[in-house]
């Protein structure tokens, strides 16, 4: 039955795009990837059709939508970085709001209802209380955060003037890699914790900054809930299902529920990697809140959604496997 749909993945030759075309393809579904190739790159693209095009060309939309029928579309392709979100906001409102309803204006015009959404825990801010559930208030505290929420409350309205059916899914850390090592996380310059730190174990970086020892956290660095990229992408595609299946608009978090100090994340690595991590204490990062940890229980009991690598150690564990072969095939690139 899979083989019959079509699905659109807008942002597909990225971190947790292209981890998705795999799944999809796997899943025996008649996949097409749109990219502008901005922070992607093609050759993670593993299957189905490629159409390098630019969220923000309504032409190219209009024909691609013109000369497929699509049954659903998941759009990844946000800009994801807060501090330059702070910096230039207009780039943010261009790409993650602007350039969405670009791409949701012209699934309305044909037909097409069933839109899976890139969200993230930064639409909550600064937690009342952890672990967060849906319900918590949605105060974000920067642009990048801001253009999530907006987009979500859009999807809201179209749903009832419309009859778009979404389902928001508010990513904590995505990290880890594709277990079979054919995948990994590509970002440039890379913001991210864990690879990061991997990078600093096989020296294609020097160190690792710890951004701030002074949080009111047992041992004074950040925690945050990490979540395997393999994971959030089983969360799509049962999110996928739902659509097809006719239920209605939903949101939910995705996280493991357990919370790791960046300090942790770093011991951690030293051990799976059995190399020094060196460490540079630097001054916390503006705008990061002590804890993020997901409740995510509605999306076990409402998508079924049994995470396969809860562990913090399979998910570093991966993340080194893809960082080892970077380093292969980069062998001379100082990050
Ligand atoms: N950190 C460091 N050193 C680094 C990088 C990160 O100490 O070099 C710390 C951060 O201060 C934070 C933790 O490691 O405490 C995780 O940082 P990441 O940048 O890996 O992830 P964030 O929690 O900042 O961001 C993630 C997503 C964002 C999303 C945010 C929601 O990557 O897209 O969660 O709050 F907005």
């Amino acid at each position: 039955m899979a083989l019959t749909h079509t699905i659109l993945v807008v942002g597909g030759a990225g971190y947790i795009g292209s981890h998705m075309v795999k799944a999809l393809l796997g899943e025996g579904y008649h996949v097409v990837t749109l990219d502008n190739l901005s922070t992607g790159y093609r050759d993670a693209v593993v299957g189905g059709e490629f159409i390098e095009a630019d969220l923000a060309d309504r032409g190219q939309l209009e024909r691609l939508f013109s000369g497929q029928s699509i049954d659903a579309v998941m759009h990844f392709a946000s800009f994801i970085q807060v501090v330059e979100s702070v910096r230039e906001p207009a780039k943010y409102y261009a790409n993650n709001v602007t350039n969405t309803l670009n791409l949701l204006d012209t699934m309305r015009i044909h037909g097409v209802n069933k839109f899976i959404f890139s969200s993230s825990a930064a639409v909550y801010g600064e937690p009342i209380r952890v672990p967060i559930d849906e319900d918590h208030p949605k105060l974000p505290l920067n642009p990048y955060g801001r253009t999530k929420w907006m987009v979500e409350q859009i999807l809201a309205d179209y749903d009832l003037a419309y009859g778009l059916r979404s389902v928001s899914l508010r990513y904590f850390n995505a990290a880890g890699a594709d277990p079979e090592g054919r995948l990994g996380e590509r970002h440039e310059p890379e913001t991210h914790l864990i690879p990061l730190v991997l990078q600093a174990a096989s020296g294609r970086r020097e160190n690792v900054q710890v951004f701030g020892r002074d949080y009111d956290t047992p041992d004074g660095t950040c925690i945050r809930d990490y979540v395997h990229v393999a994971d959030l992408c089983e969360a799509h595609r049962l999110a996928l299902e739902r659509l097809l299946n006719g239920a209605g608009s939903a949101a939910y978090n995705l996280g493991n529920g357990n919370g790791f100090s960046v300090q942790e994340v770093i011991d951690m690595a030293a051990r799976i990697t059995g190399k020094p991590i060196p460490v540079k204490d630097s001054l916390r990062r503006a705008g990061d809140p002590a804890r993020l940890v997901a409740d995510a229980q509605t999306a076990k009991q409402e998508l079924g959604w049994v995470p396969h690598y809860p562990e913090l150690e399979t998910i570093i564990l991966h993340a080194w496997q893809w960082e080892q072969r970077q380093r292969r095939t980069n062998l001379n690139t100082k990050l």
